[in-house]
């Protein structure tokens, strides 16, 4: 197999992220001006795709603990869960790559890197699914590839159950 010339990794002052151009000027502003801030207030962990040496940032996600009320999900899957009001999730609170390196798996790459890392810590500190809030409709069909199911009431928030994040990858770590 091919050596991934890709690495992902935390958030450090040596990143560059002055060139990242994702097309969303509110992501490219986040990575640039509140990411390193977030990371240190412990408000959101972000990773950054990177091809090293290089210290440029190629894309990012940011994880952070959250919660949904229970009466936000799909009244299929809440009827099995116990009956508390809030349940914990993991938030992926933005995602995004560089425009010059679409269409080549990297979106796929990085989604499928902060769910297995979702995977990991859930092993730990429990969280039922992992939610996101898509920015608009192409990002919402992006999560929709990948099984991403709408919560109720906000079709721009989806969520994927971590049973289903868990068997996707097998024994964790
Ligand atoms: C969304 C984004 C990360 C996708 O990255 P990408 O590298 O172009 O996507 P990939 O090449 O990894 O695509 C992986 C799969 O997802 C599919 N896909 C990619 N973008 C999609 C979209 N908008 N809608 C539906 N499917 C999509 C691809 O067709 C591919 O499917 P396949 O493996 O079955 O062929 C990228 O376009 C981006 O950064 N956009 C701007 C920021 C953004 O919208 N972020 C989303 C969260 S707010």
């Amino acid at each position: 197999m091919p050596v991934s010339p890709y690495r992902i990794e935390p958030l450090q002052k040596q990143h560059e992220r002055g060139t990242f151009a994702s097309g969303s000027e509110p992501l490219d502003r986040y990575l640039r001006q509140q990411a390193r801030q977030d990371a240190e207030k412990h408000v959101a962990a972000p990773f950054v795709l990177v091809a090293p040496p290089a210290h440029e940032v190629l894309g990012y996600y940011t994880l952070s603990a959250s919660t949904v009320a229970a009466d936000e999900l799909p009244a299929e899957l809440a009827k099995k869960l116990p009956r508390y009001r809030q349940l914990p999730v993991t938030l992926l609170g933005r995602l995004a790559l560089d425009r010059t390196m679409r269409g080549q798996g990297l979106g796929e790459h990085l989604l499928l890197n902060a769910l297995h890392r979702a995977a990991v810590a859930a092993a730990e500190i429990a969280s039922m699914a992992v939610v996101v809030d898509a920015k608009d409709e192409a990002a919402i069909a992006f999560y929709r590839h990948f099984d991403f199911m709408p919560l109720q009431a906000q079709p721009a928030r989806l969520f994927l159950a971590m049973g289903t994040v868990t068997k996707l990858f097998g024994q964790l770590p």
